[in-house]
């Protein structure tokens, strides 16, 4: 039972023959999904908090350090893509190549790429519909809108009482809804993906042309501010704060790899998929980067909202119909996001249940009538709902980036691994540079991981070491590998190409 035994291709090809979804997804219809799954919570909310508190101005160029970042290993999973175009990403790509210990610690760090990435959105959903209900000139109690640690801050900064009690209903809410809609399925939510993403993209672009002309230069002076040393040992601005708001803002980018959860539905995935996954990337680099430039120049950094950047923007202009718009138009775009979350979660779970990893009685089981992993829907929704619920937005999101950033280093190096052990494979989309890029790729997401606050990292190891027992304690136990009668063959330096010979 060796912890490094990799799934021969033969057995994806297997999977893949008996893939059951509807292929409709054409090229820009993957790209759709992608942007559907990029643009939200990173650009709407954590833009606040990482002007304000780390990067001053200077937030374009964080956009353009975790954007080259994505870059590299966006190129990375477009290869893997173009080889490998079956559900489970990151987690069944490094099965292939990289083991089931690597494959498994991916797997377990998807869950905080995908779980925590939807609670950081719930969390982002509720700022931004306490602001529409604030348009209305509904003030719901402050007890009822935020986390207990969120509500003792600015009961503080109101210079109250910190409440006794706080939950974050709105956030806790939502989740349901989006876990309902995902168990009755979502060829709806599909189909209104595409809406959303003109809507989405179209505030965007109004945010850019209508803004750019309340810049007010001053505003970009100094472009870095200078750094500051905070009472418990860490410091804010400086060329480090543009760099940990790089590591928050990274946030942003997280989805361009969900279009690769897609591949089951998509009509030619070799091809199809990586150009989604990049194009969906490059599309969304080019908006942050500008919409960043055109948010600092609006407002000074340290007057910017913190839960509502991009439309509290807009109030001291004048426009405040522009303020409505833009919270509706982020109200609609959150959720897409968090239903694809929801989604890939979902469907990462399965592909580990079906090679046994994860007991596929809660995790694989399709319920009969909806044809959706519902078990494991509901799993995904209590926990999401409870953390996002609870939490503090900047504690979830930096989890959830840390998972990620680990997930886009490691296949940066698997496409290295893959091209070295496999070189004679088809590959319909090819890494250019491919030692520079899988090389800068691996050293640019682990770089960003150091840059990570102390605390997240405790809770990261923790994490980590928890799925390694549960990796001993259960998986190891009941991997699907443990059956073939051919283990023998997939011991060895190549054994995808010995396992694929014995089929
Ligand atoms: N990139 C996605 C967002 O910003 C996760 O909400």
């Amino acid at each position: 039972m060796s912890v490094w035994r990799k799934k021969p291709v033969s057995h994806f090809e297997r999977d893949m023959k008996k893939n059951e979804l509807n292929r409709v997804l054409g090229r820009w219809g993957l790209t759709s999904l992608g942007i559907g799954a990029i643009i939200g919570g990173g650009i709407f909310t954590l833009t606040g908090i990482a002007a304000h508190d780390h990067a001053g101005p200077a937030l374009a160029l964080s956009f353009v350090i975790a954007g080259v970042g994505c870059l590299f290993a966006s190129l990375c999973y477009a290869e893997f893509a173009s080889i490998l175009p079956v559900e489970g990403s990151a987690y069944a790509y490094s099965y292939g190549t990289m083991g089931e210990l690597f494959a498994w610690i991916i797997g377990w760090n998807l869950i905080l790429e995908y779980m925590m990435g939807a609670t950081t959105v719930a969390v982002a959903w509720s700022g931004y519909f306490e602001k529409l209900l604030h348009q209305f000139e509904i003030e719901p109690p402050m007890w009822l809108m935020n986390d207990a640690v969120t509500a003792a801050t600015k009961a503080k900064e109101a210079g109250m009482a910190a409440p006794e009690f706080a939950f974050n209903l709105p956030a806790f809410l939502i989740t349901w809804v989006v876990t309902a809609i995902l168990i009755k399925g979502i060829k709806e939510a599909a189909k209104t993906n595409n809406l959303i993403v003109i809507l989405k993209v179209a505030v965007v672009l109004f945010v850019i042309f209508v803004g750019f002309f309340f810049i007010d230069t001053d505003n970009y002076v100094p472009f870095i501010p200078e750094t500051v040393h905070n009472a418990d040992g860490s410091s804010s601005f400086g060329w480090s704060g543009v760099v940990t708001a790089a590591t928050i803002v990274f946030f942003a980018y997280i989805g361009f790899d969900a279009v690769s959860t897609q591949a089951g539905e998509a009509i030619n995935p070799k091809k199809d998929v990586p150009f989604a996954i990049i194009m969906s990337l490059v599309i969304c680099t080019v908006l942050y980067i500008v919409v960043s430039l055109v948010l600092t120049g609006m407002v000074p950094y340290n007057e910017l909202d913190i839960k509502a950047p991009v439309a509290s923007a807009f109030e001291g202009v004048g426009m405040p119909w522009a303020t409505k718009l833009i919270t509706i138009a982020a109200v609609a775009g959150l959720t897409s996001v968090m239903l694809v979350m929801m989604l890939g979660q979902t469907r990462i779970f399965l592909g580990m249940a079906k090679d046994g990893l994860l007991p596929f009685n809660i995790f694989g089981k399709i319920h009969e009538t909806y044809k959706t992993p519902f078990r494991s829907t509901i799993l995904v929704g209590a926990v999401v709902s409870i953390v996002a619920a609870t939490t503090p937005i900047n504690k979830v999101s930096e989890m959830c980036s840390m998972g990620t950033l680990l997930a886009f280093a490691m296949i940066s190096i698997a496409v290295l691994i893959m091209r070295i052990r496999q070189p004679e494979l088809e590959r319909p989309f090819k890494t250019p540079a491919v030692w520079f890029v899988a090389i800068a790729g691996a050293g640019f997401n682990f770089g960003l991981m150091y840059f990570v606050r102390p605390d997240t990292w405790v809770a990261f190891i923790i994490w980590s070491t928890l799925g390694l027992v549960v990796y001993f304690l259960y998986s190891r136990k009941h991997s699907n590998l443990n059956n073939y009668a051919f283990e023998e063959s997939l011991k060895g330096h190549d054994a995808i190409v010995n396992a694929s010979e014995e089929d």
